[in-house]
């Protein structure tokens, strides 16, 4: 049997610190690290511990992963280093999770010191009750409570027993293309054929289509539309319903369907809409919140208000913790409100606490919101003259660094790359050091908010350098 590769780094050691100044006063490195690839990729450690990984993992593991073949020793701000040495640029963050990058220092160090000291739950704690302050003080200011939980589905699944709870009502209408975790409650409320082979699902789930205005079902362009998708959702809504909507569940901005940005007038027509049947809203911020999108919350785009939040990802810097924001007024609702009927076993435990409040001090004390604006414009700016350059990219979006890419066949059938051309564009990138999500002809970018402009600059760069290798090299229109 293979054994485990040496671990080639050590944890907390000061040379790995990626961004100039952190939270904790440590210094770190003054010029944060460009990806670097010394030799074949995968290398001979990283297969070597994936074919360990593989003898005892089920099939299905991410598909990122299987395609990379990699097996990783450490991170240092927005950088990834393998066990044979090559140094990735993450434009991927564990999908919106590593918020402060890898291995930041505070986070390292207010965790370790809690491990030390109190990790379970279940009593109150000084470190919860900082945690839930200062979550409370950067929300909306109408959201005054919140519960903790662990996984971004446990927190969607707990709103929306919080919206049962409130209006009496049962039925949930969510969107095409949206994604709210894989467990019984929400898995009929996946927007796309991932749920296949899984049903029947739990009754009265509805789901209407979003504002893709890329990919507009209606085949209409926005403004001129007038909105008609919200127009289409009245209808199915009252022709489907058994007029018992609890909730409207949506993303601000959807992270899976493709880092799609909707317009700005869409979330408060929703949320009109949601009051029509005297129906909450409930905005899933998992991906879009903490800073992801260039403000804090995805809402404060369009100015939209709702009652009940669920976020989690970038709250916590890589340690799991989710929770449930709701305005005082629905927070007595019975049953949620009962004792022991909201809580669950690891939600807000000491460690996850610390996790939280260290993550909201270091986003307001090193201005990540505002990097993560003023790095992603520059982006967006990057990818608007790559869709100049390349016939193959039909649509390039973005807010903040939730940036987003179609790779199409021609832009007027907008058919997506094929699967294998894809794989060619995810392997080149990689073997230049970009580790990207673009695997899927609607490439996501999501990195680390604290990403330097230089990293930036050079993970665009490569997708250049992989774009003209795509144009050069291949028959980008074939296959399916
Ligand atoms: C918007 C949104 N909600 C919920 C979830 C589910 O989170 P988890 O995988 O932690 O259950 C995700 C995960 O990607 C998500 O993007």
């Amino acid at each position: 049997m293979a054994s485990f590769p040496e671990k080639t780094h050590k944890t907390g050691d000061s040379r790995n610190l990626g961004t100039p100044q952190h939270a904790s006063g440590k210094q770190r490195a003054a010029e944060p690290k460009l990806p670097h690839v010394v030799g074949r990729v995968p290398g001979p450690k990283s297969q070597r511990v994936f074919e360990l990984e593989q003898q005892y993992i089920a099939p299905g593991r991410q598909r990122i992963s299987l395609l990379a073949g990699l097996g990783f020793d450490y991170g240092e701000g927005a950088t990834l280093t393998d066990l044979d040495g090559n140094v990735y640029l993450d434009f991927v963050a564990g999908i919106g999770v590593a918020s402060l990058g890898h291995a930041h220092p505070a986070i390292v160090n207010a965790l370790a010191r809690q491990a030390g000291k109190l990790m379970v739950g279940t009593f109150a704690t000084t470190e919860r009750a900082e945690a839930l302050r200062l979550l409370i003080e950067v929300a909306p200011s109408n959201l005054q409570r919140a519960h903790f939980y662990s996984g971004g589905a446990e927190a969607v699944e707990a709103a929306l027993r919080l919206a049962r709870s409130v209006t009496k009502k049962y039925e949930v209408v969510a969107f095409w293309g949206g994604f709210h975790g894989k467990t019984g409650g929400v898995m009929g409320l996946i927007g796309d054929e991932s749920k296949h082979g899984y049903g029947p699902w739990a009754g009265g789930q509805y789901l209407v289509p979003y504002a893709d205005c890329y990919r507009c079902p209606f085949k209409l362009e926005h403004p001129a539309c007038g909105l008609y998708c919200v127009d289409f959702a009245r209808q199915q809504i009252k022709n489907s319903s058994s007029g018992a909507i609890a909730a409207i569940l949506a993303e601000p901005m959807q992270g899976t369907a493709g880092n799609v940005i909707p317009p700005d007038d869409w979330l408060p027509a929703i949320k009109s809409l949601a009051q029509e049947f005297d129906a909450i809203l409930i905005a899933d911020e998992m991906i879009t919140g903490f800073g992801r999108t260039g403000r804090m919350w995805g809402l404060e785009h369009s100015g939209t208000e709702v009652e009940i939040m669920t976020v989690g990802k970038g709250m916590g810097a890589g340690f799991p913790v989710s929770a449930v924001l709701m305005s005082e007024q629905i927070s007595h609702a019975e049953p949620f409100s009962k004792p022991s009927a909201s809580s669950s076993s690891y939600g807000g435990n000491p460690l996850a606490a610390v996790a939280v409040a260290q993550t909201i001090t270091t986003i307001r004390e090193e201005k990540l919101v505002e990097n993560a604006e003023r790095i992603g414009s520059i982006c967006l700016n990057r990818m608007l003259q790559l869709k100049e350059k390349y016939e193959f990219v039909g649509d390039v979006r973005g807010r903040g660094l939730l940036l987003g890419l179609d790779l199409v066949r021609d832009r007027t059938s907008r058919r997506g790359l094929s699967r294998a051309v894809m794989e060619i564009i995810f392997k080149e990138a990689l073997r230049r050091g970009l580790l990207i999500m673009g695997y899927f002809p609607r490439i996501r970018i999501n990195p680390p908010l604290v990403i330097t402009e230089a990293q930036a600059e050079r993970g665009i760069e490569i997708l250049d350098e992989v774009f003209a290798y795509v144009r050069d090299h291949v028959d980008w229109r074939s296959g399916n």
